[in-house]
């Protein structure tokens, strides 16, 4: 038998079939057999294999060595780097994927760079603060952190420190250790005129009070970011290495009239398996998505709320699940196709006809078969989520024992007006 090409690719690298090791005979056979200077070893048997000079393999060296960059074990259009000098016995490593920003792991496969929550709601008011406050027109505008969230409207649509705030800060609680791999920023118009950050720096922490500044690549201190150039439009940064942190503070430098901010964070969660499983963007087919029940305004069918309308973001006058009747035996499910780790949850209400509707709390299930199923557990007893509060808010609960299941139910336990979901899983 002659050695199996990748043993004599091994064979090449380590340079040990030089010296017989791999050789059965050890015996060296007509050269002529192999082409472009390999040398011929007599094989197990009567056959021979060809050990190949740098930059050939093949059965008879007959073949150019491309590297281990081809073809590219990259994911995600990350580009290949082959490491030099590893052509020893101890590395086996011979390449490097350089990922493209948003994404990690050996080969890029894991992407992280989903929206946090500023903008949809997933990031409480509670957990944003900041060094101070501007309040203007006569102590009636309170321009504060929590307006500080991307494309905020109104006339008091983001934040702005105080002018007396000589090193101002605005700070974002992620409540646990999370990978955070960029930032979005926009400014905003005050009394008619655009201000916004022309640079800042980030900071990091994971106990809320040794903060790291993200550092320039070339070395020179302090990274400064580029911001935005106008009122409206974005600017996104992404972090060349992503922060694990739990603690996030953008401080700006420079700004255009005044330091007006509204912003997003980009990442996902440390264990990385936080992707929107397929609701909002509509992966998950209509008919995989059920419920006990359905509700009609004015009994028309026309007017129907159906179960495959709970989707994260649906728009239109029909835009949500709703329960026919208002008690804790409806539920909502999702058949995710396939058993999925689910990690988290995004619920959100929606309003019929003016009528601000949402789950308030509830509890979750999941099941393999569709049949029997298990009540979400955190410490020994199920597990009521607190929901929503309004009609369009994103609140997001995180499973902290993630499950592996294909169906999953929503089982509401208090709610406002109807039972009205619209929802995203999150897992991987
Ligand atoms: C190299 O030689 C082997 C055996 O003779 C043959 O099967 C293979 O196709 C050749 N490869 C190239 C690139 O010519
Ligand atoms: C803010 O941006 C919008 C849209 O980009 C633009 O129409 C408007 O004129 C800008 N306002 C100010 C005050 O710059
Ligand atoms: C309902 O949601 C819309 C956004 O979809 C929002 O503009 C509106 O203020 C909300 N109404 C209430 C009363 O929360």
């Amino acid at each position: 038998m002659q050695l199996p090409r990748a043993l004599a690719a091994l064979c090449g690298a380590l340079l040990l079939c030089a010296s017989g090791l791999f050789a059965a005979s050890g015996d060296f056979c007509d050269s002529s057999l192999c082409l472009n200077g390999g040398t011929c070893l007599v094989g197990q048997e009567s056959d021979f294999h060809c050990l190949c000079p740098e930059g050939f393999t093949g059965l008879v060296c007959n073949e150019t060595e491309k590297g281990p960059c081809f073809p590219n074990p990259c994911w995600n259009g990350a580009e290949c780097q082959v490491i030099e000098g590893t052509h020893r016995g101890d590395v086996f490593t011979q390449y490097f994927c350089q990922c493209p920003q948003g994404f990690f792991g050996v080969h890029c496969e894991t992407k992280c760079s989903t929206k946090l929550g500023m903008e949809g709601g997933a990031i409480a008011d509670s957990q944003i603060s900041a060094s101070s406050v501007y309040i203007g027109f006569l102590g009636v505008q309170r321009w504060g952190p929590e307006l500080a969230r991307l494309h905020r409207t109104g006339i008091v649509n983001a934040w702005k420190a105080s002018n007396h705030d000589s090193n101002p800060w605005i700070q974002v609680n992620l409540l646990r250790k999370m990978r955070v791999s960029g930032v979005v920023t926009q400014g905003a118009s005050r009394a008619g005129r655009a201000e916004y950050l022309k640079t800042f720096k980030v900071a990091h922490s994971l106990d809320g009070r040794k903060f790291r500044f993200i550092q320039d690549e070339r070395g020179s201190g302090d990274k400064e970011f580029e911001g935005n150039v106008d009122n409206n439009s974005l600017k996104f940064n992404m972090f060349s290495i992503p922060l694990e942190a739990q603690y996030v503070r953008l401080y700006p430098v420079s700004c255009h009239r005044e330091c007006t901010l509204r912003f997003e964070l980009l990442g996902c969660e440390i264990h990385g398996c936080s992707e929107p499983l397929g609701l909002k963007d509509n992966r998950i087919p209509d008919r995989r998505i059920t419920a006990s029940s359905t509700y009609k305004t004015w009994g028309l069918p026309a007017f129907a709320w159906y179960p495959h309308l709970a989707r994260l973001d649906m728009q239109g006058k029909f835009n949500a699940w709703t329960a026919q009747s208002n008690t804790d035996s409806e539920w909502l499910q999702v058949d995710l196709g396939s058993e999925k780790q689910v990690t988290g949850i995004i619920t959100q209400g929606a309003r019929d006809f003016g009528h601000i509707q949402y789950v308030a709390s509830y509890k979750v299930a999941y099941s393999n078969d569709g049949v029997k199923w298990t009540e979400y557990e955190e410490q020994g007893s199920s597990k009521v989520f607190i929901g929503n509060s309004d009609n369009y808010s994103h609140k997001k609960n995180v499973f902290e024992t993630p499950f592996v299941a294909r169906y999953v139910r929503v089982l509401p336990v208090t709610w406002h007006n109807r039972i009205t979901l619209r929802l995203e899983l999150l897992g991987c």
